[in-house]
């Protein structure tokens, strides 16, 4: 099965303006696609937008479980899979539900930076719950360090300096960039460093495996800054139960 949209349909930005998917697994997508045939139970990749990674997890055999907070994505998806895939249409984390223990493995890219700090806690806490031991979650999400947000960052480092515990929080992201894509994007986002990603992790209990901003494959020219455009964490749910907080930092 062959994953490049035809004649430019689906179009890569979203139908609701979340963001933007791609046409070609990024490094944490593939990290997902070759874990999730392993994992001895179903996987889920929320925000699946058009189903880059879902169908590719998909196809190499793993049980995928397609969820987004738009139905019209789902239908995409369902679409262009050879075979039935399970979707849920429901918003994460509070809409979004699984029995405890009952998932291999969770992919969530291009999708945290949508949710507060306080949502976050709840999404860590709930894949935490969802996943078996030896679980992983892995994510990508965007920075503060952006050309298109550039007046931003400085206010940004200043909150982190002044201990701020979500300084990436932004109420209104056109009162920080005329840049025509930030149109593709609703007011509220939330930007997130290596930092700020890995505490809803740590909390919720999970082994942090590996954190780190980076500059992922194919970044578009008009975001590229520093280096550091993207965050991503692996995440594993312990075989055997740990003390809470106690994996804070990069590995
Ligand atoms: C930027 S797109 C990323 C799509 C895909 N994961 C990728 O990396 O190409 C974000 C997707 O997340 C979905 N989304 C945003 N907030 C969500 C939420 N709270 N729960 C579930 N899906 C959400 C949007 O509808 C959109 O399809």
């Amino acid at each position: 099965m062959k994953f490049e949209p035809a004649d430019g349909w689906p179009p890569l930005v979203m139908m609701n303006r979340m963001g933007r998917t791609s046409n070609e697994l990024n490094e944490v997508n593939r990290l997902f696609v070759d874990f999730a045939p392993r994992a001895r139970a179903p996987v889920l990749d929320i925000g699946s937008g058009y189903g880059i990674a879902a169908l590719a997890a998909f196809d190499a055999g793993a049980r995928v479980i397609a969820n987004d907070v738009d139905l019209r994505h789902l239908e995409i998806i369902r679409a262009k899979a050879p075979h039935p895939i399970e979707t849920i249409a429901a918003r994460f984390p509070d809409d979004l539900d699984f029995p405890p223990a009952s998932l291999g493995a969770i992919h969530a890219a291009n999708i945290l930076h949508f949710l507060t700090g306080e949502e976050l806690l709840l999404a860590a806490r709930k894949m935490h719950e969802w996943l078996r031991p030896g679980g992983k979650v892995f994510t990508i999400t965007g920075t503060p360090y952006v050309r298109t947000l550039e007046a931003f960052i400085p206010t940004y480092k200043q909150r982190k300096r002044s201990g701020q515990p979500w300084p990436g929080e932004i109420a209104n992201v056109r009162e920080w960039s005329t840049h025509p894509t930030i149109d593709e994007l609703p007011d509220f986002v939330h930007f997130l460093d290596d930092e700020t990603v890995s505490i809803p992790f740590a909390a919720a209990g999970f082994i942090i495996e590996k954190v780190e901003m980076f500059e992922r494959r194919n970044l578009p020219e008009y975001l590229a800054y520093e280096g550091r455009e993207n965050v991503a964490l692996v995440a594993a749910k312990p075989s055997t139960p740990q003390s809470f907080g106690s994996s804070l930092g990069s590995t």
